[in-house]
């Protein structure tokens, strides 16, 4: 007997639609047809299933403060930064917990399963680390969280950081986090860059730095981080967060270092809906649009996924965690309308950001873990189109969130016409 049967789904790469059988929480057979009994089945009528959404770059401590103390009213970076200092302080660490909480039913709904959250560890009590590996655990039956000891006001500018992050990462945080950029000078930004990546070594633990979110172009640590992670032989273990500075730098130097940061395997993260947003803010006209660039970093092998970063926080105001408005935003902000890189853009907020996070057993391939979003669409191009609803939700085989189809009706010449928002002309 299976746990579980879906019926009809339409896979990529298949043309037929598909069957796929769960037990035991992974996905056991994949096939056109299957014969067996199953616990609950699901059928999905010809729509699209695909593996969770992963979002490897956000910040749970901060989301949906939106209003406290009070709205950013500039919509600027630095009212921003202002802003989370006036509302850090007033924080408990059951304000912490209530409000990511909320967020994280939020990414259900949205059918994110996988999160990687960074938490500010200049805080000398830690209450957002406390609540977050909280959050962390009690979500672990629905979602993958990992958490990155950030030193949001500088590893070395901030003087506690080093003993808050190594505390930090006592009480169970994943990730060594970093903001070279923000340090008092490029030496100690490269510094902070090196004592942090020794760290992670020491420990055996992951990277991920916001690195060279700048329109400066001569923000480089990029070069320093890819350097020091070939250096410890950390290939495939550090992310580099942001590198809006890519966007500025000159074209020849970009050819020297991208192939440095293929050598070190560095995970890109481009957080396109923040990246549009708050670079280019002292350009006039032309004003820059300020993210990395995704097109050739694919092109040259690095992996590449995109994060959502804020949701109704002091530094965004909008969001609803949904990864297809990310991924769309990534899709027209870097010009990657053609067909493999609108696929590139879907990837990079499901498998190359589970990639990223070092998850095993993602995907739809027997042997995986059985996690699947049902989308009420037909293909990867028509969800980021249309960002359609997660009809079903499924962690390990169990339906943990449902959203109903909703089909505009339109009252023409007294018909009642359905829209589905799909040419009739099409051959699909
Ligand atoms: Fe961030």
């Amino acid at each position: 007997m299976l746990d579980l049967l879906i019926e009809n789904a339409k896979l990529a790469g298949h043309t037929q639609l598909q069957m796929i059988a769960v037990k035991g929480g992974t996905i056991v057979e994949v096939a056109p047809t299957i014969e067996a009994e199953a616990q609950t089945k699901i059928d999905a009528d010809g729509s699209f299933i695909t593996a969770p959404f992963i979002d490897s770059h956000f910040h749970l401590d901060s989301a949906l403060s939106y209003g406290q103390p009070r709205i950013n009213q500039s919509g600027t970076l630095l009212e921003g930064i202002e802003l989370w200092g006036e509302l850090k302080p007033t924080q408990t660490v059951e304000d912490f917990y209530a409000r990511a909480m909320e967020f994280c039913l939020w990414s259900l709904a949205r059918g994110t399963l996988g999160l990687r959250s960074h938490v500010d560890i200049t805080d000398d009590k830690l209450l957002a680390v406390e609540a977050l590996v909280a959050v962390r655990e009690k979500m672990k039956p629905y979602m993958d969280i990992q958490l990155v000891a950030f030193p949001q006001d500088g590893f070395l500018r901030y003087e506690n950081s080093r003993t808050n992050l190594l505390k930090a990462l006592d009480m169970g945080v994943d990730v060594v986090g970093g903001i070279p950029h923000f340090e008092r000078t490029m030496t100690d930004g490269a510094e902070s860059v090196r004592q942090l990546c020794q760290i992670a070594a020491d420990k055996g633990l992951l990277v991920d730095m916001h690195c060279d979110e700048s329109d400066d172009a001569m923000s480089r640590h990029i070069e320093t981080l890819a350097s020091e992670t070939v250096r410890l032989g950390m290939q495939g273990r550090v992310a580099g967060s942001h590198l809006t500075s890519m966007h500025s730098m000159d074209n020849y130097y970009v050819s020297k270092l991208m192939p440095l940061m293929a050598e070190a395997d560095i995970q890109v993260i481009a957080n396109p809906l923040i990246n549009i947003t708050l670079q280019g803010r002292h350009d006039t006209y032309p004003k820059r649009r300020g993210m990395t660039r995704v097109k050739e970093l694919l092109e040259a092998g690095i992996n590449v996924a995109f994060g959502h970063d804020c949701v109704m926080d002091p530094w965004y105001s909008f969001g609803s965690h949904d990864m297809l408005e990310v991924a769309g935003m990534g899709l027209h902000v870097g010009q990657m309308t053609g067909v493999e890189q609108t696929q590139s853009c879907f990837d990079a907020v499901t498998k190359n950001a589970a990639q990223t996070m070092q998850f095993t057993g993602y995907g739809l391939e027997v042997g995986c873990k059985a996690d699947m979003v049902i989308l009420d669409c037909q293909s990867a191009f028509d969800a980021i189109r249309l960002r359609p609803a997660r009809l079903f939700v499924i962690r390990g085989g169990k339906v943990i969130a449902k959203t109903a189809k909703a089909t505009p009706q339109v009252l023409i010449d007294d018909n009642v016409v359905d829209i589905d928002f799909m040419p009739s002309g099409l051959n699909r």
